[in-house]
């Protein structure tokens, strides 16, 4: 089946169509009223680019060397926990994208699949993320797990010292573990292609908590990480702990300001992460578009740093580089994407951001993908 799409927002509503409400709400919402999520994508629609012209662009690469190792897009897909709740199947689908079409995954710590099968089956194109929880055994497990099972990569997220509350969340009475109450199962009678296809392949749940130590899920060790759980006790000796364990890249995720960007770098983290969540965590953060330009500023023009937060276009993506980021990653639309239509979706949505993408750079007189970051002016 193949899935028509002419925007992100194509995506969106079919995906909204096809899952529980309550699944899409805990998908597509964020924190509070929901402004900082709504402000970063009203933010990048402000973002104009300075096009050029008559640069021979016939032939356009969008390949980019990033964190040692050559990636045929300059996105990603940002780590999103209990991905198979969204779709079922998506991590896999997810992975064997990224294994086929050549993009790092985002594998979370609250993925719901293991993070051993997610590197194997995205072919090595898999980062870890790290959240810190309550338990420090679990934690120091789970990163001697990344390391391993072979990941190159952990990032280490940092804006979530206490969980936000989700309106919709709490509204719709979704929680993690799911609990199926009469209000949620007629929302799942309502989508029954989603609910029968969940019922088959299992209730998703976070499997690298599950599985720790062994394939027996173990009630203890999932009591090691509550998803709610204050992780406010984490501070910069942190990270410098973790840099002292972890022998590979280390990226801090979740930063939103120049001092703390620097801060970073003194603590030895291999690429900065310029996020807020996508506005999930802090409703009155500033739209992170916005902060991009000053984090580049105190970093220097050569320290590598990622984006994401509002990204919804292969346009936004030429935005991000122009505005500082050396790799861009994709939120929420990779799991419309999949809400969409599964893999069909998935690939409908990457098709339509490379050609977006693509399209652009002809515009603004680049020929491969770097440019964007090096040449290209932020009027
Ligand atoms: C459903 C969902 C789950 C997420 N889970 C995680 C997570 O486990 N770890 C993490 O660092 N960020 C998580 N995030 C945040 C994303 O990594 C990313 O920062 C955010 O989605 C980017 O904004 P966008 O959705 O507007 O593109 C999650 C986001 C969503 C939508």
């Amino acid at each position: 089946m193949t899935v028509k799409c002419f925007s992100v927002s194509d995506l969106k509503a079919k995906a909204r169509r096809n899952m529980p409400r309550m699944v899409f709400d805990a998908l597509d919402g964020a924190a509070g009223n929901e402004t900082a999520s709504r402000r970063n994508m009203v933010a990048f629609e402000a973002v104009c680019l300075q096009s050029r012209v008559l640069v021979n662009v016939e032939n356009r690469s969008l390949k980019t060397q990033f964190l040692g190792e050559e990636w045929q897009v300059p996105f990603g897909v940002a780590p999103m926990g209990m991905g198979n709740l969204f779709w079922p199947g998506a991590d896999q689908a997810l992975a064997r994208a990224a294994r086929d079409r050549g993009f790092p995954l985002g594998v979370s710590t609250m993925s719901s699949t293991s993070l051993e099968k997610l590197l194997e089956q995205s072919g090595g194109n898999a980062w870890f993320q790290l959240y810190a929880g309550e338990s420090d055994t679990l934690t120091q497990s789970l990163v001697s797990r990344a390391a391993q099972t072979g990941y190159r990569t952990l990032i280490l997220t940092a804006d979530v010292p206490a969980l936000a509350p989700r309106r919709r969340d709490q509204r719709n009475g979704f929680t993690v573990p799911f609990r199926l109450r009469p209000r949620q199962f007629i929302d799942l009678c309502l989508h029954p292609r989603w609910s029968l296809k969940t019922l088959i392949r299992g209730i998703p749940r976070p499997r690298n908590i599950l599985d720790q130590g062994g394939s027996r899920p173990s009630a203890s060790s999932e009591a090691g990480f509550r998803r709610e759980a204050g992780r406010g006790r984490f501070d910069w000796e942190f990270l410098s702990e973790l840099r002292s364990q972890w022998p590979h890249q280390l990226v801090l995720k979740g930063v939103m300001s120049p001092e703390d960007a620097k801060m970073a770098v003194k603590a030895g983290a291999d690429a900065v992460y310029v996020s807020n969540h996508g506005g999930r965590q802090l409703d009155s953060a500033p739209a992170a578009i916005n902060v991009l330009p000053k984090v580049r500023k105190a970093l220097g023009p050569d320290f590598p740093l990622i984006f994401d937060s509002g990204v919804r276009s292969g346009e936004d993506i030429a935005r991000a580089l122009a505005s500082g980021a050396n790799f861009v990653m994709v939120g929420r639309p990779a799991l419309y994407a999949l809400g969409a239509g599964g893999s069909s979706g998935f690939d409908a949505l990457l098709e339509l951001l490379i050609k977006e993408l693509s399209t652009v750079m002809a515009q603004l007189g680049c020929r491969h993908a770097h440019e964007l970051n090096e040449k290209v002016r932020v009027l």
